[in-house]
């Protein structure tokens, strides 16, 4: 881990050690991959205004997020089938975020029960829902996290059918990973991950595999299971209701207008994640940090904005910040951590990003997060291929 002082440094570790399909899995997206790439790009659209000769001897990051402390205003997003990319999975992930002191959302479609991770992490413990067809699963899920102490919910909205993941069909991805023909050469490579994944406990989503069993007797697998279970009939009335039944801090993951944020707020959500899934659903959509600051003119100072997709500097969430947002969240920058190291691999990630998270305050002439304005940021006057980094 030493050897590694970016993010991106991560993710060629990560690259070397899962078999292609699955670092795939981690690393792409819809269609083109326009979205993916636009995510981190469009941080290039903005240049930070520093300050000079301000006292920065020490800077102020602490904030909250769904109503918690947190160290400085990160969040670990959702990202489900985790035990494929580590067998340490959720926990590992955890244990470095507890160290951190930032927020993490367990996904529906983890390999951890919600009970588990609960104790396993100590940071704002955040479930990431949907409101799925049986309406009953997901007042299942409601109960179980009010009894594990879950602080807020992320309700998915983005998903109301999969995105077309070309890399996943051309790899043959199986879920779980099985030894196939075509797989069999880059498993046969990476024999340190395929003996854990393939040898090692029973890979399952851990939060529903029990009503798989108990509705479908076997007959469908847990995946046609999950895929049957989203509901394209979805609307803000069913926010409302997750919000009378919640009754805690909720955020809209996958808002990404002004006025959807309106009506996210109008039905009961305390704040909305602006993201395009990681560029993994709607290839068209426009990247999330290019709409904080309309979305922030929308809803005031009060709802909490969340800006997720394409963060892969700390310097990326002050921009965030300056923005509009209160915070912001990481999806493959921790996953190409646990990938390449395990807990320690997501420990560098995060340690990395806090680095540079600082370092651009310091550098800016701000000594806490409070005092971020907009006057901090601008458009860049560079033209944007020039300004643009890799996607990743
Ligand atoms: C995701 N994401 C996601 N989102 C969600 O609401 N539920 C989920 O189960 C998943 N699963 C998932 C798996 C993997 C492998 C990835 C990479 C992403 C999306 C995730 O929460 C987040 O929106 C993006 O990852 C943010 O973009 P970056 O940080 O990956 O660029």
């Amino acid at each position: 881990m030493d050897r590694t002082f970016s993010i991106a440094d991560l993710r060629a570790q990560a690259r070397r050690r899962l078999p292609r399909p699955i670092f795939d899995y981690i690393d792409g997206g819809a269609d083109d991959e326009r979205a993916l790439a636009n995510n981190a790009h469009a941080f290039g659209h903005y240049e930070i205004v520093p300050d000079v000769l301000n006292d920065v001897s020490s800077i102020r990051t602490a904030s909250t997020l769904f109503g918690q402390p947190v160290a400085w205003p990160l969040m670990l997003a959702p990202t489900g089938l985790t035990r494929m990319f580590h067998p340490g999975a959720e926990r590992a992930v955890a244990r470095a975020a507890s160290r951190h002191g930032v927020a993490y959302a367990l996904s529906t479609m983890g390999t951890t029960r919600i009970e588990d991770w609960a104790a396993e992490f100590a940071g704002p413990r955040v479930f990431q829902i949907y409101v799925f067809k049986d309406r009953g699963l997901t007042a299942e899920f409601v109960q179980r996290c009010k009894a594990a102490g879950v602080h807020g919910l992320a309700l998915t909205v983005d998903t109301p059918v999969a995105g077309n993941r070309e890399r996943d069909h051309r790899n043959g991805l199986s879920l779980p990973p099985r030894l196939t023909a075509g797989s069999l050469a880059s498993f046969a490579c990476h024999p340190a991950w395929s003996l854990s994944a393939l040898g090692g406990r029973r890979f399952e989503l851990a939060n529903v595999s029990h009503r798989v069993d108990g509705l479908t007797r076997g007959s469908m697998s847990l995946f046609d299971y999950i895929g049957s279970q989203f509901d394209r009939s979805l609307t803000w009335k069913d926010v409302e209701w997750l919000s009378s039944v919640w009754g805690g801090p909720l955020s809209i993951k996958g808002v990404m207008t002004p006025a959807d944020a309106r009506r996210a707020i109008d039905s009961g959500a305390s704040g909305v994640m602006l993201s395009n899934h990681g560029g993994r659903q709607l290839d068209e959509a426009p990247a999330p940090v290019d709409q904080i600051a309309a979305v922030r003119e929308a809803l005031g100072d009060g709802p909490e904005i969340i800006c997720d997709g394409g963060i892969r500097r700390g310097a990326d969430v002050v921009k965030a910040l300056a923005l509009g947002a209160n915070g912001a969240s990481i999806g493959r920058p921790y996953l190409y951590g646990l990938a390449a190291g395990g807990e320690a691999g997501v420990d560098r990630a995060l340690t990395l990003l806090r680095a540079g998270f600082e370092r651009t305050l310091t550098l800016s002439g701000i000594n806490d997060i409070a005092a971020i304005q907009s006057r901090h940021i601008r458009p860049s006057v560079i033209p944007s291929s020039s300004s643009s980094r890799s996607p990743q």
